[in-house]
């Protein structure tokens, strides 16, 4: 496809041409691209449709600021400071209804675990925050404060996997009770002391953080509510695209994927079938599509992405 409008330029976004490629964009679309981060994906999207529309989100005021930037030169770009877990009225106060396509390019950014204020990074000194919607009231300090013991043996096993969860969530708690966790170093090092590990940083402080991540910013409640808003809202033909950074959110992708692309059965209280529904999604990747090994050299980050993509049926196309 020719491309027209500004020359795009900055940093590249991980699986650039994937997602061009599986978002098919046309020219006069209208998109959604459900978290612009830093705009990467977003510029690409916006150059490929210079008739069309795209609306942008994050839910991380800072990006907002950094995307509205970077992508002024696109009059048909709108970016917001939004959660795509509310997608639907979102969009509904923007005057859509149907769009041609979604991109959610999940978890946090770069910008985000670079700068260590925010308080993601486990291998820079920060704040215990990790909000990625600064204006959100609960961070990962007043979330640790408040957490008992076996919620957060819990999220380390469910958002993290990590073992050994029981263990790690009562050093990181009695961290807590004597009140050394005061920062991202202090939680690092509660992990260490639980594993008795004492020199290099074990993966398991990286998934502790992790797990912690996702439960202070509810990602999964937002990703899953956000996928089924966003499949409602595309139109015949329309696509979705989804890029995952861990196991955890690939899951969610794939479940929620797969539940529209079989046909939908609904049963009465006494168990008679009521309706059968046929399927509102074609699957576009039966696996995950992965980062060139060209892509991972350049960018190490980019090593976990993990992209889906699903087409909108017609209606009358259903079985
Ligand atoms: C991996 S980055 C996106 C990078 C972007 N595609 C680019 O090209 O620069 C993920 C972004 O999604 C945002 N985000 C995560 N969950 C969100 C949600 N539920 N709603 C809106 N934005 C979200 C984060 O704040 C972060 O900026």
């Amino acid at each position: 496809m020719t491309q027209t409008g500004p020359v795009v330029s900055g940093h590249v976004p991980v699986l650039a041409e994937e997602v061009l490629h599986w978002l098919r964009v046309r020219e006069d679309g209208v998109y959604v691209d459900g978290t612009v981060g830093a705009g990467g994906h977003a510029a690409l999207i916006a150059q490929r449709a210079p008739r069309g529309k795209l609306v942008a989100l994050d839910r991380d005021p800072e990006a907002v600021l950094v995307a509205r930037r970077r992508l002024q030169i696109f009059p048909h770009v709108t970016v917001l400071h939004a959660n795509y877990g509310n997608l639907e009225e979102i969009l509904r106060e923007q005057g859509i209804t149907q769009v041609d396509g979604v991109l959610i390019d999940a978890g946090v950014s770069s910008m985000q675990l670079d700068d260590p204020r925010r308080g993601f990074s486990f291998q820079s000194e920060g704040p215990l925050d990790m909000r990625m919607d600064t204006d959100q009231e609960l961070s990962a300090r007043t979330y640790l404060e408040h957490v008992s013991l076996e919620e957060l043996t819990q999220i380390l096993r469910t958002y993290g996997d990590v073992r050994p969860a029981h263990r790690i969530a009562r050093t990181i708690l009695d961290w807590r009770e004597q009140g050394n966790l005061q920062t991202t170093s202090d939680l690092a090092a509660a992990v260490q002391q639980a594993l008795g590990v004492k020199k290099k940083q074990p993966e398991e402080v990286r998934v502790v953080f992790q797990a912690i991540r996702i439960a202070v910013n509810e990602e999964y409640r937002c990703l899953e509510s956000g996928l089924h808003q966003a499949i409602h809202l595309l139109a015949a033909g329309g696509r979705i695209v989804a890029i995952s950074f861990h196991s955890g959110e690939d899951r969610i992708v794939k479940n929620v994927l797969k539940q529209y692309a079989v046909p939908r059965r609904f049963y009465y209280p006494d168990g008679r079938l009521q309706e059968e529904v046929p399927p509102l999604l074609k699957i576009l990747t039966p696996h995950p599509v992965r980062p060139s090994q060209e892509e991972q050299r350049r960018n190490p980050r980019a090593k976990s992405a993990r992209l889906r993509a699903a087409e909108k049926l017609p209606e009358e196309e259903g079985p």
